[in-house]
């Protein structure tokens, strides 16, 4: 057992996080399963200490990784076609987490592997995440049936972090 067994699962609630732009939900929702893939990985303390889970969970890290680089690409284009005032910052809050981010992801990867680390990853981005989509992503709403964009709920979500999701919650 370990501290993060009482985190919950994140549960898409499109009125709660959505910002008008399905595209950008969805992305948000796929962020959601990655980072529920690795809250599953940390609930189960004993699939958490094997080192073949752990070259899993380092290929998610860097799927993630590549996942959120291309997400806040096409976020920040559509702050920026709407005109929105907080365009600059939501770059700039991008940009603070990539560092923050990745020099977790170098010192997991590079390193030993530590569960400590993880675990503190594991709150940055659960916190990081939760908090910048209610603050900034969400004042997209009100640019979104004005920037004549389509915004319409778009097909199924892909799922890209499925597998990982499977992975973890089976073990
Ligand atoms: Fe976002």
């Amino acid at each position: 057992m370990n501290s993060l067994t009482t985190i919950t699962l994140l549960k898409w609630d499109a009125q709660h996080y959505g910002t008008g732009f399905a595209h950008v939900d969805d992305q948000h929702h796929e962020l959601f399963d990655g980072l529920n893939s690795l809250t599953f990985f940390l609930q189960n303390a004993s699939a958490a200490n094997d080192p073949e889970n752990q070259d899993k969970v380092i290929e998610l890290l860097y799927f993630l990784g590549e996942y959120v680089i291309r997400h806040f690409q096409e976020e920040e284009e559509i702050f920026t076609k709407c005109g929105h005032p907080l365009a600059e910052a939501n770059k700039e809050a991008h940009q603070v987490f990539y560092e923050k981010y990745f020099e977790y992801n170098d010192k997991l990867i590079s390193g030993t592997f530590s569960l400590e680390l993880l675990q503190q990853l594991h709150s940055f981005l659960h916190s990081w995440l939760l908090n910048h989509i209610l603050k900034i992503d969400t004042t997209l709403r009100e640019y979104a049936a004005k920037s004549g964009m389509n915004n319409s709920s778009s097909a199924e979500k892909k799922g890209v972090f499925a597998k990982f999701l499977a992975f973890f919650q089976m073990k």
